[in-house]
């Protein structure tokens, strides 16, 4: 017999069980419905709904369901659907008729939408500490970098030099906007939906504020169809991880090119590479390319949401079951992502030799020296053309701007003094992007001593697990 099976004469068809059933995923939210649950019986003795003795044997008898089920003394089965009905079942079976009580002033509707975010609420925790750890790992790669340069790339075409540091460095950029994001996703998350009932509100004196202090929300849904029928704050995790997965995704993507033959920058640790079952001399950046892949996935699952949303009449409806498989593919694809790509980032050993080979030759400091001209009145657009015609001398002869003779500058119409070597010089190139944001390394290392201070500390808040 279903516990809703009341007004049915007849059981469902095994198919349809099966089809509707969800507890072979939701069955991860068994502690978070178990906290649910108790904090409800509580408020139902607090408000007189129950009395104190009922709602103590139904907490009493929650923890032991959930001990039988972690212990593997208690199973669930997809005949009570979900976890929820699981739970409920147990409970029943354990503490008898007392348990028919819980489910007073309580919707399986409110009740997964509570469950669903104090889930979430915890994962986004984790996943921050994992984003913590790989901006920890591209930190300390930069320090090992310490004075390492390369090209900057625009259009894939060698542009100007950089520090590896600072190149490090604007992915740590982008991880910190990241845990700003789910820090910001976690204000929506953390906000009690229960009391919602089915859809409108429920006919008992209820104590909201109660479950909301006993179970660490902020603040309470404050409009019951809104309350079971909103999926935000699932979205907005998942469009948060979405764009974690494209960063470690080009982050990777650098990774596949940099350990590259054509490029050699960097080499892989053979803990965080894979061999050729054909060919031995093979040394693959897997990891790298895996993690880029499976951005598609985490893309994949948020698109999974927004269309289950999409068109969705108020309140609840069954299709909103879709949202867990999407949900939990995307908290655990970007943790395992996150994990197993900083130590292969820590690991990577920095060929210093051909990043700087792969500085010469490609007139990286043709904006050096227009500069240096603007530098003596000449406005940049001449100057622009001016160093045009130097490079198409200077590659004519085969040779760099730096090897220029000022006879030949004056030729070209440039007038250089002692110091255009300078300028030229990677040293001299490095330094004079001073400015905020720029790659001097002077800009580099106080950059690096604010990311590594600003990883001390944690922008989603914690909670005491379920
Ligand atoms: N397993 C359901 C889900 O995940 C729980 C809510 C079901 N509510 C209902 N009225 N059928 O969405």
């Amino acid at each position: 017999m279903k516990l809703w099976g009341g007004r049915f004469a007849k059981s469902t068809d095994k198919r349809v069980d099966d089809f509707h059933s969800s507890i072979g995923f939701d069955w991860r939210l068994l502690p978070y419905d178990v906290a649910g649950s108790k904090a409800h019986a509580r408020m139902l003795a607090r408000v007189g709904v129950i009395r104190g003795d009922e709602a103590e044997a139904i907490c009493r008898g929650l923890d032991d369901v959930e001990s039988d089920l972690r212990s593997g003394q208690a199973e669930l089965s997809t005949q009570h659907e979900d976890i929820h009905m699981n739970v409920e079942y147990l409970l029943t079976e354990r503490i008898g008729d007392v348990a028919r009580k819980l489910h007073t002033a309580r919707s399986r509707n409110d009740q997964v939408a509570l469950d669903t975010r104090l889930y979430l609420r915890d994962e986004l925790a984790e996943v921050e500490e994992r984003l913590v750890g790989l901006e920890r790992a591209l930190i300390d790669l930069a320090r090992q970098a310490d004075d390492a340069a390369l090209p900057g790339y625009t259009h894939l075409q060698r542009a100007q030099p950089v520090l590896f540091a600072h190149h490090l460095l604007a992915y740590v950029e982008m991880f910190e906007r990241d845990r700003e994001r789910l820090a910001d996703c976690y204000k929506r998350v953390n906000i009690c939906p229960l009391g919602a009932g089915a859809l409108a509100g429920v006919t008992y004196p209820i104590d909201r504020e109660f479950v909301r202090q006993e179970l660490g929300f902020d603040s309470v849904c404050l409009n019951s169809l809104d309350a079971v029928s909103d999926r935000d704050f699932a979205l907005e995790f998942m469009s948060a991880a979405a764009i974690i997965a494209i960063h470690m995704s080009r982050l990777c993507e650098e990774i596949v090119l940099w350990a590259s033959s054509e490029f050699a920058f960097v080499e892989l640790d053979d803990a965080y590479s894979t061999g050729s079952s054909m060919m031995p001399q093979k040394k693959n950046p897997d990891v790298a390319e895996l993690v880029r892949g499976k951005s598609g996935r985490v893309v994949g699952s948020l698109v999974t949401l927004l269309t289950v949303m999409k068109g969705l009449p108020l309140a609840y409806n069954k299709d909103m079951q879709e949202d867990k498989e999407a949900l939990f593919d995307s908290v655990d694809t970007i943790k395992r992502c996150l994990e197993v790509l900083a130590p292969s980032v820590e690991t990577l050993r920095v060929n210093r030799a051909r990043m700087s080979e792969a500085l010469q030759g490609g007139y990286l400091n043709a904006t050096d020296l227009a500069d240096y001209i603007v530098r003596q009145g000449v406005p940049f657009r001449r100057a622009h053309e001016l160093v045009g015609h130097a490079v198409q001398y200077a590659a004519g002869k085969g040779v760099g701007l730096e090897a220029l003779s000022p006879q030949e500058f004056r030729e070209l119409g440039i007038d250089v003094g002692h110091d255009v070597g300078e300028a030229l010089s990677l040293q001299g190139m490095l330094a004079a992007r001073a400015a905020v944001g720029g790659t001097a390394p002077q800009r580099v290392s106080e950059r690096l001593k604010a990311a590594n201070e600003g990883i001390q500390s944690l922008k989603v808040p914690r909670h005491s697990p379920a």
